[in-house]
């Protein structure tokens, strides 16, 4: 079945699911992301930090599906935020996946203590005008720190990519980048380790639908709006998580999920700063 798409503030289009990579990486690695893209999945997430946008080039050419086909993200790290560092470190990331532009770059945290982050923005905004990025974006930046860039530059984020699964829905961020344009990305939208499988709004819809828990979860994120990113090694879970656009969730399941949402939700202890990624 096809994967609807959505179109982005700037004109650019992404598909309502994509594929996480991290932690993927040497050959096993390869042959995961390569698995995913031929199970269908075209929009593929690595980052400077996962180790594996060599990986993700690799999958891509053995893949045999033309370039043009799958859209590529990736993300500038923390410690790449002074505005020459950006540029390079963007210049490195191309290098390393081999390819001639990105579809997505994402700023990958504030990190705020350094507050440089405006540069890193003002970088992509000008690697997008060179056209080595084709959509750009952020990842883990709060409402605070969306408006700081948007003043600063005059231009809006195409992505902003968050933590979001049932435990933490993140209602006002969604809203927050609903009134500026912004499309939501989630991060661990399965809710990584700590997946709500069991949990009874989960599993009678599961029952009722006839599908898995894991495709509940990632059709409550295709119907909020967001895009998620789900990662699996396994080429079975890559097919059944790819597999949510058959059945629709009703209004009050969605509800139901989202209630599960709590105060100590977030898988890591809400400082993006202790993610074993950043
Ligand atoms: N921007 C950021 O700061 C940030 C932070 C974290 C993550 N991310 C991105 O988000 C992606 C996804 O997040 P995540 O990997 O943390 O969490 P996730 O996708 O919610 O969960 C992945 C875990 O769930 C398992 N799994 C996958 N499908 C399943 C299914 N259908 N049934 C049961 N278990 C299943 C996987 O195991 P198997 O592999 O064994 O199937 C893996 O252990 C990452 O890969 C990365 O690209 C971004």
């Amino acid at each position: 079945m096809a994967i609807p798409t959505h179109r982005l503030g700037d004109g650019t289009t992404l598909p309502a699911i994509g594929f996480g990579t991290y932690p993927l990486t040497g050959e096993d690695g390869v042959a995961a992301i390569r698995s995913a893209i031929e199970v269908g999945y075209r929009l593929i997430d690595s980052a400077v930090n996962y180790g594996n946008e060599r990986e993700v080039g690799e999958a891509i050419r053995q893949s045999g599906v033309p370039r043009q086909e799958i859209q590529v993200a990736s993300k500038i790290p923390g410690r790449h935020h002074a505005y020459d560092e950006a540029i390079r470190s963007t210049h490195e990331s191309l290098e390393r996946l081999g390819l001639e532009y990105l579809d997505l770059h994402l700023v990958h945290w504030p990190n705020p203590s350094v507050d440089r982050y405006t540069e890193a923005w003002r970088a992509l905004v000008d690697l997008r005008e060179q056209g080595l990025v084709r959509s750009i974006g952020v990842s883990n930046f709060t409402a605070q720190h969306l408006h700081r860039i948007i003043d600063a530059s005059g231009v809006t984020p195409s992505v902003n990519q968050v933590e979001l699964h049932p435990y933490f829905p993140q209602t006002q961020m969604r809203a927050v980048h609903e009134e500026l344009g912004i499309r939501t990305e989630s991060w661990s939208p399965l809710g990584k380790r700590q997946a709500p499988f069991t949990e009874p709004p989960v599993a009678t819809a599961a029952e009722r639908h006839g599908v898995t828990p894991g495709q509940v979860i990632l059709r409550w994120q295709v119907q909020l709006g967001s895009i998620p990113i789900p990662k699996s090694a396994t080429p079975e879970r890559q097919r059944q998580n790819l597999d949510v656009f058959g059945f629709e969730l009703d209004d009050d399941e969605v509800a139901a999920i989202t209630a599960l949402g709590r105060a100590d939700g977030r898988l890591f202890g809400g400082d993006p700063d202790t993610h074993e990624e950043m």
